[in-house]
């Protein structure tokens, strides 16, 4: 395939998502019309994420690229005052998208039979471009992040999810063996795809992707096994190469999301005497600890411009301006209470999926955790859970808490808004 040009290499992602689309569609969609379901990438709820300084609208432009199945008509469902654009080289995917939207009366979505590498045919901008698992998946990577950057305003975010390489090296062991074995998605029917179900059920148990079979929940129905395991063409990434990838088309990271995984402080890896580890820059560290952890398969991140100023995004974790932000409690925290076992609290967040990442904490913290109600500032909340603000060493223990609560994904932040903003 050395010598196969990026038309054909489209061409066949183009065929193998015509007859697997995906991902296999949730009927559901009044609920995301309800309010009742949402996609992380919606700024219904994420809104903060991209612009946690400006107050909540959804008058915004989105590009949802290589929109598959039902992102578009998702997303649009939560957010009836935004213009929303699908582009996808299926039009298998597109049809479906469009009887999802026309099934909720949605009527506020766009969709267009397109390749991402030509998305400046649309002759618009964004205040958002989604594109999630499909640039690995082209022939030319930079190409298509360049084109979805030149419609992408210069105070817009991007939000985007890319293979991650060492949670992945068992699906490229598999890709391999059933390439070898002359298995192909263009080919495959409904009984080789149970065939390989039933291997991947038996696998040995030294196999890699054994260890993370449990993590990669697709391989369980037939358009998810053809995408995860048969796929024609793609690629994974370290948060290295993500920043070199997003560096040559003038890009950066804005945030990283599911950042405890790669995480220090969620590891033993400053502990390890005589290791340059410490003094290594934070994105090398995390390329580090995805070596540690092995099992990030996903990369999910905001990117923006270059020359997107830091304060427009940042929410500092330097504690005189953290206290005047506002914290906003991720969805779905699982508190266990003290036992016999154990004195403190322990939080964790089934998102992650990862035994090593929990934060304990003491009445104290739960206290503070309980004042938060989405509008308090942390200072409001302090005061409001009856703390003393004197009480420095109780103040310092809470800060290291919520600092730990910020770095495990527990809490994200926005700035407080005044009446002008
Ligand atoms: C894994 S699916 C992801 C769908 C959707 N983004 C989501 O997260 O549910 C990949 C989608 O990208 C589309 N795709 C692949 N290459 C593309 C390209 N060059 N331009 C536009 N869409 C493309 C495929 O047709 C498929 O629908």
């Amino acid at each position: 395939m050395g010598n196969e040009t990026t038309e054909s290499i489209r061409a066949r992602v183009r065929e193998m998502y015509e007859r697997h689309p995906y991902p296999p569609v949730d009927e559901d969609i009044q609920a995301y019309k309800n309010g009742e379901a949402w996609l992380l990438e919606s700024p219904n709820p994420s809104f903060h994420l991209y612009w946690p300084a400006r107050a909540y609208t959804d008058d915004l432009d989105i590009l949802i690229a290589g929109c598959g199945t039902q992102q578009a008509a998702q997303v649009a469902a939560g957010l009836p005052g935004a213009r929303i654009v699908g582009t996808d080289i299926s039009e298998h995917s597109l049809s479906e998208t469009r009887r999802l939207a026309g099934k909720a009366g949605i009527g506020n979505i766009t969709l267009s039979q397109l390749p991402i590498e030509r998305t400046d045919e649309l002759e618009r901008d964004f205040d958002l471009v989604i594109c999630t698992g499909v640039l690995h998946h082209l022939a030319d990577p930079d190409a298509g992040l360049k084109a979805l950057k030149s419609v992408l305003r210069s105070n817009g975010s991007m939000h985007l999810m890319l293979y991650g390489r060492h949670g992945r090296t068992g699906v490229y062991m598999l890709q391999d063996l059933f390439r070898r074995i002359g298995i192909d998605a263009a080919k495959a029917g409904k009984k080789d795809i149970a065939a390989l179900r039933a291997l991947i059920e038996d696998l040995p148990a030294a196999h890699p992707f054994a260890a993370v079979r449990d993590m990669h929940p697709d391989w369980h129905d037939d358009e998810g096994l053809v995408d995860l395991l048969l796929h024609v063409q793609d690629r994974a990434y370290t948060l290295s190469d993500i920043a070199a990838f997003l560096g040559g088309a003038g890009l950066k990271i804005q945030k990283l999301l599911f950042a405890a995984r790669t995480d220090p402080m969620f590891t033993p890896l400053n502990d390890i005497a005589g290791s340059g580890f410490s003094k290594l820059p934070e994105l090398e560290q995390r390329t580090a600890v995805e070596l540690y952890r092995a099992s990030v398969k996903k990369h999910v991140f905001i990117a923006c411009h270059e020359t997107r100023p830091e304060k427009d995004f940042e929410t500092s974790t330097a504690q005189k301006h953290w206290a005047e932000t506002v914290p906003v409690i991720s969805y779905g925290l699982e508190v266990e209470r003290p036992s016999a076992a154990r004195k403190t609290f322990r939080i964790t967040w089934p998102f992650h999926n990862e035994p090593g990442i929990a934060v304990e904490t003491t009445e104290n913290g739960m206290r503070l955790l309980e004042a938060f109600d989405g509008n308090r500032t942390i200072a409001d909340a302090v005061h409001a859970a009856g703390f003393k603000k004197n009480d420095k060493a109780l103040l310092k223990q809470l800060e290291g808490f919520l600092e730990r609560c910020a770095r495990a994904d527990f809490l994200t932040f926005r700035k407080r808004l005044t009446s002008s903003d």
